[in-house]
């Protein structure tokens, strides 16, 4: 059994960021991650942070085009910690020497992004998440903070209390890859979820094979509502065989965007007549695929992104990524040739419901980052808002596990506000058919240390069953199945009746993973059980994405509704809520918090 004040679960940016903010302010930290640092996927994240830094800028502005971007869904004490404080950790990271692209003057750079109002977007070439990630190891390794990496957690250990407000997690347990060996964590103070993205829910995505919604999974099981889950961005630049992202800084130094006629598609279409290519993204992937549905699109799969124009000087200088990406994933040269672009799953906006410092409603349990939803993006993202999100609500949520007094939060969490019941017309029974393989909800017990102890027993069981049957169904034609399900029925155009084929085709896939086994009967670095055990993950993940979808009957953001083709402020100004109640999901709504610290965001025609 390990101790620490302040576990984090995960070394992405966020983790990194909270870990390093919890020592500073006096915790004894570890921080358990199922990857090696520096492989976690903000390595790959290429655009940029955004941060008014400059004259003439302001973080007001910032917050605005946020709150804009969103679709008014965001709460604004948490757009508003977001854009003021991003600046002074732009600065931070540039004092602990991350490798910022610089102007002549010497200034840092930064770049025009999709649905600012003005070029605030920090970068470092086109691989920002790489040199960010760098940086922010580099602070943990001299600190001397404790790394576990190749430990996946199972579990958080919480408390089974009947509400989950009145329950107090108390550490994780966790799998060694290298070994097999089952082990708790106990946290005298804090666990902070950092666990990334949930990409793997689509079978066409620009996250990495790791990004399996584990954290959102674990903490929905343990009881913390899931809120907007709904609410996906799909990026509108991906190469078309794998989903590798090409960043939006090719259109922020001035790449087009051609259809199959060589029409700048976003002028001579109509679909932003202002902004261009620079619209939020949910616009610029909506205008792709129309393009493709009504026959201008290249092999009826993609349009065309030209950079050429832009000259191999300022290419090499600020997009050289770009360039090895093309050649590399799709043999396309970008100097000589357009490159071919599709819109493709990049972004959950929803997550772990949390306050600004990064709680939930669960005591000592933390979400930030990707699988946090805090909501600082709402209805949808604006590139170059996810880098500042972690290192904003890192610190935060570091600072405030380790116990730093913060405040009075704004945001509510768990049932305590106003809240209302909500249904969904499902044309399936909802939730878990009843599994043998799964391992869910609080532990009963009186002391921290119980709580822990029992957590640890029920996931060694777990992964022995595991381990031990030796006949079934296989995890991956169940995840397959879910991610081609998820791609066709719950991608950017929604109907309601794709979506509840999902529904069905996630039922189905619950019941075939009732019965699920591990071939590889291994204790050393068998990726057949990480794998089942992320399918799980994925299953209840995608459920609540489809759920969320199916019962808000309006277009806002990133979520477009055939049936109901406008925002209707009226009924949903509200966030979609999903708590786990005994195996099933329970949704509900809470209201959107528009006051910021100075003004109220009254929502507009959103249009660029
Ligand atoms: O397009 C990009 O470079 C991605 C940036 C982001 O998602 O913030």
């Amino acid at each position: 059994m390990y101790e620490y004040d302040v576990i984090v679960v995960g070394a992405g940016g966020a983790g990194l960021r909270a870990a390093i903010a919890a020592q500073e302010a006096g915790a004894e930290v570890a921080i358990v991650t199922k990857l090696h640092p520096v492989r976690s996927h903000t390595g790959a994240a290429e655009g940029g942070i955004n941060a008014a830094l400059r004259e003439g800028d302001d973080w007001t502005d910032h917050a605005y085009d946020t709150m804009k971007g969103s679709d008014y869904l965001g709460d604004a004490p948490a757009v508003e910690a977001l854009c003021k404080e991003s600046p002074e950790e732009v600065i931070q990271l540039e004092h602990w020497g991350m490798a910022f692209s610089r102007d002549e003057d010497g200034r840092v750079s930064q770049r025009p992004f999709g649905g600012l109002s003005f070029p605030r977007t920090t970068y470092a070439g086109a691989e920002t998440g790489h040199h960010l990630l760098h940086t922010l190891y580099e602070q943990v390794v001299k600190r001397g903070i404790e790394v576990f990496d190749e430990w996946h957690v199972l579990d958080v250990a919480v408390t089974d209390d009947d509400e989950p407000e009145e329950r107090s997690c108390h550490g994780v347990v966790a799998y060694e890859l290298a070994t097999g060996d089952v082990e708790a964590f106990t946290a005298r103070d804090g666990v902070i979820l950092a666990t990334g993205g949930l990409g793997q829910v689509y079978d066409h995505t620009t996250n990495a094979v790791a990004n399996t919604g584990d954290g959102v999974a674990m903490a929905y099981r343990a009881g913390v509502p899931i809120e907007d889950m709904e609410m996906i961005q799909f990026h509108p630049t991906t190469l078309p065989s794998t989903g590798v992202l090409i960043s939006e800084g090719v259109r922020g130094e001035g790449g087009i965007l051609y259809n199959a006629n060589s029409e700048r598609l976003m002028f001579e279409h109509g679909y932003a007549n202002n902004d261009g290519e620079l619209a939020s993204r949910d616009v610029v992937s909506r205008a792709e695929l129309t393009e493709i549905n009504e026959g201008r699109g290249i092999e009826d799969e993609y349009v065309h992104l030209d950079m050429r124009h832009l000259g191999e000087e300022r290419i090499l200088d600020r997009l050289e990524n770009i360039l090895h990406l093309a050649e590399d994933f799709e043999g396309v040269d970008g100097l000589e040739e357009p490159m071919p672009v599709k819109p493709g799953q990049h972004y959950a906006m929803g997550g772990i419901e949390t306050n600004e410092f990064g709680e939930t409603c669960v005591e000592g349990l933390y979400a930030i980052g990707e699988c946090a939803c805090a909501s600082v993006h709402g209805a949808n993202r604006l590139g170059g808002n996810a880098l500042p999100e972690l290192t904003v609500f890192g610190k935060r949520a570091g600072r405030h596990a380790a116990g730093e007094e913060m405040g009075e939060p704004k945001i509510t969490t768990g049932k305590t506000g106003d809240y209302e019941k909500g249904t969904v017309d499902s044309p399936v029974e909802l939730g878990e058919p009843g599994s043998g393989a799964v391992a869910d909800g609080g532990s009963a017990a009186e002391t921290a240390d119980e709580v822990v102890e029992r957590t640890l027993e029920r996931q060694r069981d777990r992964i022995e069953r595991l381990l031990e049957k030796d006949d079934g169904v296989q995890h991956a034609s169940i995840r397959a199945d879910v991610q081609k399900s998820m791609t066709r029925n719950v991608n950017v155009f929604r109907e309601a009746g794709a979506l509840k084929e999902a529904l069905r085709d996630i039922r189905e896939a619950r019941e075939r993973y009732s019965d699920v086994y591990v071939e590889d009967p291994s204790r050393t670095y068998n990726t057949d059980l990480i794998h089942t055990i992320e399918t799980r993950n994925l299953l209840d993940v995608a459920e609540t994405i489809t759920v969320g979808a199916l019962a808000r009957d309006e277009f806002r953001g990133a979520h477009w509704r055939k049936e109901a083709q406008e925002r209707r402020d009226d009924v949903w100004l509200k966030h979609t809520m999903l708590s786990w109640n005994d195996g099933s999901p329970e949704l509900w709504y809470k209201p959107v918090v528009l006051e910021g610290e100075e003004k109220t965001y009254e929502p507009k025609v959103r249009s660029y």
